[in-house]
């Protein structure tokens, strides 16, 4: 979460354009949601008039499983103390990467192998994805991003490396895939710019609609990567998270299916803050088919390290299987489980969602009871929303949905009963706005 200090009066000394530029995205509602819900949380017993925050992708559901892990296998982090108060070795510990490969392997259903000669470490998904823009893309040039995507892209992909996004336009005509279509549109779009496209970055599953992009789909855009001899990102940090695993398929998936051919073209980027409900620990990874970029994402990781005590925890619970099995299914069927009751809570006061499979969200259609279909008009809505019911979501316009009325509604950052409050909350203020209507 952000901290501002805002000096009174202009600030004499100057900064670097970086330092002053506004590309961090962070001007977006989706930021200002989360102020607003700070300034007035939700609390049962103590605010029950609070903001509540359905705008944060946490996953809490699971807690208890990794508690219970770590109250019966304390780990050995304290007897390792001198070895890990001295390691630093950028290449992070051997059984952590181990740990973590086998875990992204199982994950996939063990239909993907992963060697952890190539897992880079990195600070979370958020320091993966902006070191892999540097190493692909110089300042000024592109990449493709699908819409609608996750606000924090915006920062991430650009405001230090200097990089644009330009946006694959999906839209619900389809279901938001993505098509070749969407991606030749987007792709001449750059170039009529005179902007060089330097890859594809494809969140899956789960950019903000919560669900997983098609085999065919991926094909597709690995093809359109091949055509046009650019990179092609996945960010798959939410493949634990797919309620219905076999229609999770991971890009890894089709080029084993392939044979690698073409691989070197392809980054899949990892972290543990969506499955193991972890965002503070601030675990992520690159994975890499292309050594060159193995080779120079681990030695740009120095900037952007995981603390070895963090690892050494996370390889001993993570090497063990009775753990990562009973979680990953556990997880999954209490994500599908919210899921179906935020849908249905939602269904009955009349709304509806783009059906998803997996994420910590749903993509709720508000279109129906926009004035005008605008994106004034969605924040407007957003704004009443977050002021007159309370309850913080995200309006599709800070993805950069085209389309305007759609929001993303996160459900498992709360408790089943907050979520009832806020689905009772949603109800009456449907209910209220028929009467009006009427
Ligand atoms: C698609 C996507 N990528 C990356 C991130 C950042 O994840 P991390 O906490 O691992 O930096 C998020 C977090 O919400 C996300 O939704």
């Amino acid at each position: 979460m952000a901290i501002e200090i805002e000096q009174q009066g202009g600030c004499v000394v100057g900064l670097s354009r970086i330092a002053v530029s506004d590309t961090h995205g962070e001007d977006s509602p989706y930021f200002a949601g989360w102020k607003a819900y700070d300034e007035n949380p939700y609390d049962e017993l103590t605010n029950p008039c609070g903001v509540i925050q359905m705008g944060l992708a946490e996953n809490q559901v699971s807690f208890d499983l990794v508690e219970q892990y770590l109250e019966e296998k304390p780990s050995e982090t304290t007897s390792g103390f001198r070895e890990n108060a001295l390691f630093q070795d950028y290449h992070g510990l051997l059984s952590f990467r181990k740990a973590m490969a086998s875990f992204m392997e199982e994950i996939r259903g063990g239909r993907a192998k992963f060697n952890p000669e190539r897992i880079v470490i990195t600070a979370g998904a958020t320091a993966a994805n902006e070191l892999l823009t540097f190493i692909l893309a110089d300042p000024g040039d592109a990449l493709l991003v699908p819409t609608p995507y996750y606000p924090g892209f915006d920062r991430d992909l650009r405001w230090r490396t200097g990089v644009n996004i330009v946006p694959i336009h999906c839209t619900s005509s389809n279901n938001f895939e993505i098509t070749p279509q969407s991606l030749h549109q987007a792709y001449d779009e750059a170039r009529l710019k005179n902007i060089k496209v330097r890859g594809i970055l494809i969140t899956n599953p789960s950019n903000p609609l919560g669900a997983t992009i098609k085999r065919k789909t991926l094909e597709q855009i690995l093809d359109f990567a091949t055509l046009k001899n650019i990179h092609l990102i996945s960010d798959e940090i939410y493949s634990g998270s797919s309620f219905s695993p076999e229609e999770f398929v991971s890009v890894s998936e089709i080029l084993e299916a392939r044979n690698y051919k073409d691989s070197e073209r392809v980054h899949i980027v990892y972290s543990l803050s969506k499955d193991l409900g972890l965002p503070g620990f601030r675990v992520g990874t690159i994975y890499s088919y292309n050594d060159k970029v193995v080779t120079t994402a681990r030695r740009m990781s120095s900037f952007t390290l995981i603390s070895s005590q963090t690892q050494q925890l996370l390889a001993d619970m993570l090497s063990d299987k009775g753990f990562t099995e009973k979680y990953i299914r556990v997880n999954r069927e209490r994500l599908r489980k919210r899921y179906r009751m935020i849908v249905d809570g939602l269904d009955k006061a009349g709304i509806k969602c783009l059906n998803g499979n997996a994420g910590l969200f749903c993509w709720m259609n508000l279109s129906t009871i926009l004035d005008q279909q605008t994106k004034e008009k969605e924040l407007e809505l957003w704004e009443l929303i977050l002021h007159e019911v309370r309850v913080n979501i995200s309006p599709g316009s800070s993805c950069h949905c085209s389309e305007p009325g759609w929001f993303r509604v996160c459900f498992a950052n709360m408790s089943e009963q907050t979520l009832e409050v806020a689905l009772s909350r949603i109800h009456d203020f449907m209910g209220r706005r028929k009467k009006i209507h009427n």
